[in-house]
């Protein structure tokens, strides 16, 4: 990868025409991507932790979802709280998360429409959720405007390869799909 790297920087510097510039640069940003994903596989692949580090969610976030739109009829709005609390993250894998949610929501939408994403600072009592212990997170909400999900398949969509996509749409449920995750604030 890394020879592939050097070369597309290159190829940018030799270059004078904005277009191929513009071009090299997307490849650069795929290239990015496929770099987190492998050391995602080979973090998973060793049986080892995620790779968790101090983030500033956003800009990142924001970029992360407006890469995974470009050139689609799907916006995107964001609404973040100021003083948003950097979270002790795995970028790779939030990155993963928010282009899967993105995608799907826009898959929601074949007609185009908007997406609204927050982001709002949380603190979580004893025994208040199911899951996550006492403590301070961060929420990201993303809703589309799309067909939602039925509560018959809620309960499935976690399941391991669960999909509706092959066959037709068919699913009857409130216009709104939101869905959020929470990550834990240092
Ligand atoms: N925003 C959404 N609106 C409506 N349905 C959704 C939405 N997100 C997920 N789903 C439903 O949940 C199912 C599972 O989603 P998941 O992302 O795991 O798989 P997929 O999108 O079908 O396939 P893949 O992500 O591998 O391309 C989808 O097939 C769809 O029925
Ligand atoms: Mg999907």
């Amino acid at each position: 990868m890394g020879g592939i790297f050097g070369c597309i920087n290159i190829a940018i510097t030799e270059s004078k025409d904005s277009n191929v510039n513009q071009y090299l640069s997307k490849a650069l940003n795929t290239m990015e991507r496929a770099r987190g994903l492998t050391q995602q596989l080979l973090t998973f692949a060793k049986g080892g932790a995620p790779v968790q580090k101090t983030t500033l969610l956003f800009p990142f976030i924001q970029e992360t979802a407006q890469f995974a739109l470009s050139g689609s009829n799907v916006s995107c709005r964001y609404d973040i709280a100021k003083d948003l609390w950097p979270c002790i993250i795995d970028k790779s894998q939030i990155c993963q998360v928010i282009d899967n949610i993105i995608i799907n929501a826009q898959q929601a939408m074949p007609a185009g429409g908007a997406i609204e994403m927050s982001a709002r600072n949380i603190s979580i009592g004893d025994k208040e959720h199911q899951m996550l212990q006492k403590g301070n997170y961060v929420r990201i909400s993303i809703k589309d405007q799309g067909i939602g999900i039925s509560k018959k398949m809620l309960a499935r969509i976690f399941d391991p390869f669960f999909t509706t996509k092959p066959k037709a749409m068919v699913l009857v449920s409130p216009p709104v799909t939101q869905s959020s995750i929470v990550m834990a604030e240092q």
